[in-house]
């Protein structure tokens, strides 16, 4: 069978977290937000996994979980056949140092009062043991210059680089590690759209060489298509789509995908002026997460232009998609 001998390296299944929000007012109880709902996904070694979905999808709360930043309330994480959930003491520590973070600001992962080289002198001596001196100096050349960066860096201050550089120090910061896999939360975001793709190249070429498995959140699918081997989609905390990423990007299954792809601005007048409506239904206020944990069914029938009945009532479960992936959606297991 196929599942004996494909052995992910990423397993998440079934994924729940639940926040209890700050209580407003005294005499009401706040609702719990659910904000990650049965997503259940796998990574092969190696391949990178996009997740896409508008703010507030849960995109982040997946990483959070799987970086350990977070106890979800319930389901599996297997990282290379180890329980993340439950993992505790050295396997913690262990499991800490095979999976880094590229979050959308750098600074916050950057210590501002440190010379670029000590940043990432500090994390080979902490983290692989080489101590200060010649070879360690090598070292944090050697890998400024994977990130794109030269040794005139090396005595900068984060202020002093522009808002790319920074991240590429952030992606050096987190190599110096020696990482399996690296969770990318919408790393080129705050960037110009000119650095975006040079970043995403950057993270292309490092996955060559270091055969590093990614997650890759981003907020637009057209970014995230060009490193993906596969796509996940995101709404109100479910996996309402997965597949191959030709496959989404050119058969979406879910109403809310094919809605994402007509989403983006393509200079055309009259394909615009269709856009433009489809647009506006994209943006249309939906529910809050608060209000969608108090209705049946399934979370995107106040926007579907193909809501029915049953879509009210049940949350569709998961159908196979002919050319690769799965979809919930009752148009599709119907
Ligand atoms: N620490 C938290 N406390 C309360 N609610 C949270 C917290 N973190 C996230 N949420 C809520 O969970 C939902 C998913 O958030 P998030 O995972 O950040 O989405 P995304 O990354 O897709 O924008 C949102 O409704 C958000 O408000
Ligand atoms: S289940 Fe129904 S409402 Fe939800 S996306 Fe499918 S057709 Fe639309
Ligand atoms: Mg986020």
């Amino acid at each position: 069978m196929m599942s004996d001998q494909y052995t992910p390296f990423l397993q998440v299944r079934d994924l729940g977290v639940t926040f209890l929000p700050p209580r407003r007012l005294p005499w009401k109880a706040p609702h719990r937000v659910h904000a990650v709902r049965e997503v259940s996904f796998a990574i092969a070694a190696g391949r990178t996994f996009g997740l896409v979905g508008e703010s507030g999808s849960g995109k982040s709360t997946v990483a959070r979980a799987i970086l350990r930043l977070l106890r979800p309330d319930r389901g599996s994480i297997r990282v290379a056949n180890q329980e993340i959930t439950t993992c505790k003491g050295r396997d913690l520590l262990a499991y800490r140092r095979q999976v880094q973070a590229v979050f959308q600001d750098p600074y916050a992962s950057l210590n501002p009062s440190h010379v670029i080289s000590s940043t990432i002198g500090e994390l080979l001596t902490r983290h692989r043991n080489v101590r200060p001196g010649r070879e360690r100096d090598q070292m944090v050349v050697a890998l400024l210059s994977q990130v794109g960066l030269s040794q005139e860096h090396l005595d900068r201050f984060p202020y002093e680089l522009s808002g790319g550089q920074r991240q590429r120090v952030a992606i050096a910061r987190a190599l110096a590690v020696a990482p399996q896999m690296l969770i990318c939360d919408e790393p080129t975001s705050a960037l110009d759209s000119s650095i975006q793709s040079q970043v995403i190249n950057l993270f292309i070429d490092i996955r060559e060489q270091h055969g590093v498995t990614y997650l890759f959140i981003g907020h637009n699918l057209h970014v995230v298509r060009h490193i993906s081997d596969v796509i996940g989609v995101m709404y109100h905390g479910y996996l309402v789509e997965t597949g191959p990423t030709w496959r989404v990007y050119q058969e979406p299954a879910h109403p809310y995908t094919q809605m994402l792809l007509q989403a983006v601005p393509i200079p055309d007048p009259i394909q615009q002026k269709h856009r433009a409506a489809q647009r506006r239904l994209l943006h249309h206020p939906s529910v809050n997460s608060d209000q969608a944990d108090l209705i049946a069914g399934c979370p995107f029938q106040h926007r579907c232009p193909a809501v029915m009945d049953v879509c009210r009532q049940t949350m569709p479960g998961a159908t196979t998609v002919v050319n690769g992936g799965e979809v919930r959606c009752h148009l599709a297991s119907q």
